[in-house]
Parts: C-alpha cells; structure tokens; sequence
C-alpha cells in the first residue's frame, strides 16, 4: 500500500489594521526607537481592536486557507488551535472557530506551546493524516498578546503583537509536504517566560491583578541564549533526519522573536545567504503560535515555490518548547 504523505494544501493570514509603532511606545514607557530598533529589529506591531478576539483573528486566517486549499469548511474534519490567548479557558478556541467559519463535521482542540505552537500542530496534523485517522486537517494558530502585555513594562512591550494564521494539512491535493519535524522541551526552565496568575496555582483575585500577575514576564537574557541555541540544535537535528543539507534549503523561517536572534541564528548557518532568510519581526513584532505561520503564508504569496525547493522552519518558546521542521514543494 502507497505511504500517505501530508501536504499543506492552502494557507491563510491575518494582522489587525491598527499599527503599534515604536514612535507610539516612546509616548507610553520610557523607550526609543533606536533602542527597539537596536535591540530587537522591531519597528512596528499590529494590535487587534478592542472587540476582536484570537478565535476571530483565528477564524479569517483559516477561511483564507480553506479557501487556498480549494475546500470548503464542512470538508475539515478535525481542527488544531494553537493559543496562549485563547478567548476562554474554556470552553477552547477550537470550538469558537469551528463555529465561525462552519466546519460543521469538524472536531476540535487547543493545544498550548507557545511560540512553538504552529510546529507542535504541524506534528499532530501530519500524524492525523498520515495515520488515516483524518483527511482535512486545519491548523491554526492565533494571538492576542496585547490582552496579556503589560504596557507599563518596557522590558516585554515592544516586542508583542497580534496576528494568526491557519493552513490545511491534507492526504490529498498539491502542496507542500510536510518532511521531517523535530520538537522539543524542558520544562525544568518553565519559570523563564510565564504568566503567573489565573490558573489553578494563582486564581483571579484583587491582589493578582493589583501586582501585574496576570502579564507576560519573561527573563529576556535567560531566554535569548537558551532560544538561540535550542533552535540552531533543532534546525541541524531536522536536518539529519531528512537527509538532507542546508544547502538543500531554499530559506529559512524561524521564529520572529527579535532580529538579533534570527541573525545569532543565520551565523551558524554559513551556507544559507542572508537574503534566503525569511523575516517579518519588523514589521509584526512577536506574534508568539502565529509568527512562523504568518511568515509562511507571506512568503508563499510572495515569493511562490519550485517543485522540490525546500522550507525549513524554526520556533522557541515559553515551556520551554522548541522545534523545527522541513516542507518540500511538490
Ligand atoms: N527601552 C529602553 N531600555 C530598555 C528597554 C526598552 N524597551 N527594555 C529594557 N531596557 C533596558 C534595561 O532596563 C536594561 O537597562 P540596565 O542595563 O540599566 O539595567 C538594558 O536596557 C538592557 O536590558 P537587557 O534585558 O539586557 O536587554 P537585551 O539586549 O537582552 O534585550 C530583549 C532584551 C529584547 C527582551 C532580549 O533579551 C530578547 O529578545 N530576549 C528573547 C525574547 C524571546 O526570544 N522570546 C521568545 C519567546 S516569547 C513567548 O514564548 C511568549
């Protein structure tokens, strides 16, 4: 019996029009440009209105790839959601998104990996598909940071946005098919990147919201070694398992969490040029689950594959979580 090969058939992205630029934060905290834009590569973000949440950035995401995909949503039939923002606790963001977009026969989850969260779905979905278990598997991942960023605090509020972005992972239909993935963790470093209160350790209360416990916080030295280090790791793992070299890579998405750790990155990469390193951290900042996805529907848009060139991807996150993975144009 032929190997099923799980492909991503179609891709959607979403950013929310308003811009958050460095110019607005000088007004907020006590920052510069240049500090942002030295430090971190950053100039803007996007910032969802007040009224739109992470299941509604989620759901045009994954209309666009449903769309793409040339399906309609009833043929989905199991749906990956990838948040640390989701509308609720419960019930999940999955279901508020199956409903939006009317994938009626569709079941549905989330699933919380940080930043890594699009890679940690693109796993799952290949194995739904490539089991038999599913044909039509939507994955999306999508973010409100702004709803957990504390922006009296200079330290993490330049670099968060909003955005999301979805794909469809298939059986069938051409596509980009999902080769080698490798994800890590350790959970041992869980204290570095956390919001402290409004799980069962710490419930809402008056003193949780009184001390800013319900904010990102984040050891941003901590984290900038451990996220340069786990993703070089991951990326050559990914690799070797695909049997094949960097020079075999057509470009390199990784996780848009700041330009000096994309470049810290690109260094130990010596055969892959600059300009086949695929950024959008300028421009949308951190958008934690969403910032690989939306990076690779832009870059699918922009720049459309040749069979056989090869895309590999990259995140870090809080958990710690890391991972990385290989798609090939068919
Ligand atoms: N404007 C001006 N000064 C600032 C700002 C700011 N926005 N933020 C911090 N500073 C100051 C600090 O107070 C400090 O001042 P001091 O020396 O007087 O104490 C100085 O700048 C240097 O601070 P550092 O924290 O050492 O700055 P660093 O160069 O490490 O940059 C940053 C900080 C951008 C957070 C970086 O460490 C980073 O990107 N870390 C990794 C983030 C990441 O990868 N996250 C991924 C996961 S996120 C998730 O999962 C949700």
């Amino acid at each position: 019996m032929k190997k099923v090969k799980a492909k991503i058939i179609g891709t959607g992205s979403y950013l929310p029009e308003k811009v958050l630029s460095n110019q607005d934060l000088e007004r907020m905290v006590e920052t510069s440009d240049e500090w942002i834009v030295s430090r971190t590569g950053m100039k803007e973000r996007r910032i969802a209105r007040d009224d739109e949440y992470t299941s509604d950035m989620g759901a045009s995401a994954a209309r666009l790839a449903i769309s793409d995909a040339g399906l309609e949503a009833e043929d989905i039939d199991f749906i990956l959601v990838a948040t640390l923002t989701p509308d609720y606790l419960f019930p999940s963001t999955a279901c508020l998104i199956q409903n939006a977009i009317g994938a009626k026969r569709a079941s549905g989850a989330d699933i919380q990996a940080a930043c890594t969260g699009y890679l940690y779905l693109l796993m799952m979905a290949k194995s739904f598909v490539e089991s038999g278990v599913y044909k039509n598997v939507l994955v999306v991942a999508a973010e409100k940071l702004s709803s957990i960023t504390n922006y009296k605090d200079r330290s993490t509020c330049v670099l968060f946005g909003d955005g999301a972005a979805a794909c469809v992972v298939s059986s069938e239909g051409k596509g980009l098919s999902v080769e080698s993935i490798q994800l890590g963790s350790d959970g041992e470093q869980s204290n570095l990147i956390i919001m402290p209160a409004g799980g069962c350790r710490l419930p809402a209360s008056q003193e949780t919201v009184a001390e800013g416990q319900h904010y990102i916080k984040m050891a941003g030295n901590e984290v900038f070694k451990h996220a340069v280090r786990r993703m070089e790791t991951a990326c050559k793992e990914c690799l070797n398992a695909a049997g094949i070299t960097e020079q075999e890579v057509s470009w390199l998405i990784p996780h848009q969490a700041n330009m000096r750790i994309i470049d810290a990155i690109a260094k130990r990469f010596e055969h892959l040029p600059p300009e086949r390193i695929f950024k959008t951290v300028q421009k949308y900042g951190n958008t934690s689950a969403s910032s690989v996805g939306i990076a690779l529907d832009e870059l699918l848009k922009t720049a459309p594959l040749k069979q056989g060139e090869q895309i590999l991807l990259t995140a870090f996150g809080a958990g710690l979580t890391w991972g990385a993975g290989i798609l090939r144009a068919e």
